[in-house]
């Protein structure tokens, strides 16, 4: 099949890149390469999708809606949307706000306009996050929750994109899923995320901020188990609701939440080095606990979480060791 995928450059689109082109599928990949993180590690990334197999790439911006109905009209006979750029990050949205707004709620509009005029537009998926249960307190986070207490303009804007495609569904009939990452993490991640930064710090001998005085914890979620759920949700369209409108939300989390001391625990095992530890309070914006129930994803696409915490972390250490040239 053909499919469009955005923000092909970033960590989870490159992943889910090269899967889709092992197994054989056209990828259109958009990106704008932007300096939110160091443009040579989405570089690399391309680099390395490439090398799988040739694709298109176009570097744009998604929130630019002449160009994305333009790019989409070149390729109306894709028919599958896999929708992950975004302007990522909770602590950075406290700073810059209004980059939100344009990638994640301008963009997510762009490319629902664009979507729709498609051929046969079968499937859209796009990337919600776990940061939309807000102040929720009732764990596991369940879909069937309420959601309207986002605590940062990231899961703000996050939020919105849901609405927005619910309302392409309702107006236009554009069948879309969108899915509530928690926590993602892998080789080729993301350097504003604190995994990473746990590594970048101790491989520098440098102190981690270690927030919420260590009292946090997250449903961290390996990097191939997302892309395999994409993967099995692309052919699996949402039936139409009571309402005839074709959207649904799922979570996509490991389902067993680990307290962020015993992952930092694990970076040094994997590192074979020792942290320095400040034990900060809670920021702005963040929560103090994730957890996923996966009960829809497990039913409507066969989602298992198969990679323990304890082997993500080896692989992630293992690229970071490699990527970064640290013994
Ligand atoms: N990684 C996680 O833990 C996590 C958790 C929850 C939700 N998500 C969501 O998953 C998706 C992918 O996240 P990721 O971790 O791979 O992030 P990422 O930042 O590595 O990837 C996003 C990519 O989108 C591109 N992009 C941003 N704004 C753009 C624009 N206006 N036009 C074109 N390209 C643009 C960036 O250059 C980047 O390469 C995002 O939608 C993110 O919000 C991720």
């Amino acid at each position: 099949m053909k499919i469009i995928l955005t923000g092909i450059a970033g960590f989870i689109g490159s992943h889910l890149a090269r899967r889709l082109l092992r197994d054989g599928h056209t990828v259109v990949g958009i990106d704008d390469l932007n300096d939110y993180y160091a443009v040579s590690l989405k570089r690399d990334r391309l680099a390395e999708v490439a090398s799988v197999r040739a694709f298109e790439f176009v570097e744009a911006d998604i929130a630019d809606l002449e160009k994305m109905r333009a790019l989409f009209a070149t390729h109306c006979d894709a028919t599958h949307i896999v929708h992950l750029a975004a302007q990522a990050g909770v602590r950075h949205s406290l700073e810059r706000p209004e980059l939100y707004v344009h990638a994640n709620v301008m963009g997510q509009v762009a490319i629902f306009e664009a979507a729709r005029k498609l051929e046969r537009c079968l499937h859209l998926l796009y990337a919600s996050t776990s940061s939309v249960y807000g102040t929720n307190r009732e764990l596991p986070f369940s879909v069937e929750q309420r959601v309207e207490t986002p605590v940062s303009l990231y899961s703000a804007t996050k939020l919105a994109g849901e609405h927005i495609a619910y309302t392409y569904g309702h107006l236009h009939g554009v069948p879309a899923t969108g899915f509530r990452f928690f926590t993602v993490y892998g080789p080729w991640g993301r350097p504003d995320m604190s995994y990473y930064k746990f590594a970048s710090a101790i491989t520098a001998d440098e102190p981690i901020a270690v927030h919420g005085f260590g009292e946090m914890s997250r449903d961290f979620t390996y990097v191939d188990d997302v892309v395999s759920c994409l993967v099995a949700a692309l052919e699996r369209p949402p039936a139409p609701d009571r309402t005839g409108v074709r959207h649904r939300i799922y979570n996509i989390g490991n389902n067993r939440p680990t307290p962020l001391l015993d992952f930092i625990a694990l970076i040094e095992r994997s590192l074979g080095r020792k942290a320095r530890r400040t034990l900060v309070p809670v920021q702005p914006g963040e929560m103090i606990s994730t957890y996923a129930d996966i009960t829809e994803t497990q039913r409507d696409f066969g989602f298992r979480p198969a990679t323990p915490v304890e082997l993500g972390i080896e692989e992630f250490a293992r690229w970071f060791k490699s990527y970064h040239c640290v013994n």
